[in-house]
């Protein structure tokens, strides 16, 4: 009796992953025909797949992964072109409480793994209003303020100098809602300097390394709502202004912060065309931290990669079309660190029945999921391009 009720629940629960998978798949139009990309021994890397159409990518990573987590390496190592790491380069994280008293240890760390193992390496980040010492926010002469950004700077863009494919030099600049005509953010740095601290840092980075690539890094430019439009509109306008003034800014990042369900629409069209505009500006541009909450999602976890599987295709099908797309980076490799899982987003973001999120391509034990699938195919079906 107990195995026939066994048996029934396992069929059970069979048939009803079959049908939720079926379910998803209807509802979100992901549906593979053919070999799996991501799973087998023969696959090949998603870095393989990417450099194939003149692309690179990459992944997260921190000095404690490298140091504390074997498996997880090897998986950075097999699918990852590029790492930035996620915080260890942060001013503020890197700071010991008084000016000049940082900690390049784990930054070093991260590098040297860059280095080690011929990965490209991205430079995240310079100047971030969220993660700023503490001490800056107290000083008041100009000059001061001036010397201890171009000191920051100088000192991380040249320890790395030659180590580093592109710097987010200023992170996050823009907030319309902040109400200023200009559209930038009202951050300490923009308090203290004026907008001019944005043509100083991208000066001074340039000045310290020529060959690195200069990224403007910003959220919420994938959406089609008036908000984001009005981002979109405000950043188009910030680089503008800074190309007429001789402001050495090379790339765009767009952080694409997705959500697979409940989130805000999306139109392919809109986002071809912000895409289009940008590159008519001169620039490239990098997807810098790619990755999908699923807050709203039914807890099945079949139903839920599928619809996380389906955001990414979504998305990426649209933004590769865009010949200076150059770069993707998912905001981790797999759901065993993701800021995410470790709820430092905000708790809007948060699942209520408590159950962990799914947001990347590797489940917590490194296996492949279906938004690897969905990453892998991008790429595959992506319109070769010139690297960048
Ligand atoms: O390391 C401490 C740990 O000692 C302590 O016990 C724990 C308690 O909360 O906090 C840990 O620090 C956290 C740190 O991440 C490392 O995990 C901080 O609280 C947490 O706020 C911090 O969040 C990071 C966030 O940036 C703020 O720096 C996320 O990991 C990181 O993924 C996120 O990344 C940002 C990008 O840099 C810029 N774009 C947005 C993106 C998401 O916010």
């Amino acid at each position: 009796m107990k195995r026939r009720g066994g048996y029934l629940l396992s069929v059970g629960l069979e048939r009803r992953r079959v049908l939720a998978a079926g379910l998803a798949t209807l509802a979100t139009g992901v549906g593979w025909s053919g070999p799996s990309r991501c799973d087998g021994a023969e696959t090949e890397p998603l870095r393989k797949l990417a450099a194939e159409k003149g692309l690179i990518y990459g992944t997260t990573i921190s000095a404690a992964q490298i140091t504390g987590d074997h498996e997880f390496v090897d998986l950075v190592l097999r699918q990852a072109g590029l790492v930035v790491a996620e915080n260890d380069m942060k001013w503020s994280i890197m700071n010991r409480g008084t000016r000049g008293d940082d900690d390049y240890g784990p930054a070093d760390t991260v590098a040297a793994f860059a280095l080690e193992n011929n990965l490209a390496l991205r430079g995240h980040n310079l100047l971030w209003h969220h993660r700023t010492p503490s001490w800056y926010f107290k000083l008041n002469a100009r000059s001061e303020l001036e010397r201890a950004i171009v000191g920051h700077i100088q000192a991380m863009v040249g320890r790395y100098r030659g180590m580093v494919h592109s710097w987010d030099v200023v992170n996050e600049p823009i907030e319309p809602k902040d109400g200023r005509s200009d559209g930038l953010r009202n951050g300490v740095f923009l308090e203290k300097l004026g907008p001019d601290y944005l043509d100083l840092a991208f000066q001074t980075a340039r000045e310290t390394d020529p060959a690195a690539r200069l990224v403007v890094n910003d959220y919420d430019l994938e959406f089609d709502t008036p908000e984001q439009e009005t981002r979109r509109t405000t950043l188009l306008n910030l680089l503008e202004r800074m190309q007429r003034s001789g402001t050495p800014v090379d790339v765009v990042g767009i952080e694409t912060h997705l959500s697979c369900a409940g989130g805000p629409p999306f139109s392919a069209s809109r986002l071809r065309r912000f895409l289009a505009e940008l590159a008519g500006l001169g620039l490239t541009i990098q997807i810098t931290e790619l990755d999908v909450t699923d807050e709203n999602a039914p807890a099945d976890p079949v139903v839920r990669d599928s619809l996380v599987a389906d955001a990414y295709s979504r998305f990426l099908d649209a933004a590769l079309d865009e010949a200076a797309v150059k770069m993707v980076v998912t905001w981790g490799l797999s759901d065993r660190h993701s800021w995410i899982v470790r709820q430092e987003t905000h708790e809007a973001k948060w699942r209520s029945d408590g159950v962990p999120s799914r947001p990347l391509p590797f489940d917590p034990d490194l296996k492949p999921k279906p938004a690897c699938e969905a990453i892998a195919h991008a790429f595959a079906n992506a319109p070769g391009r010139a690297p960048g």
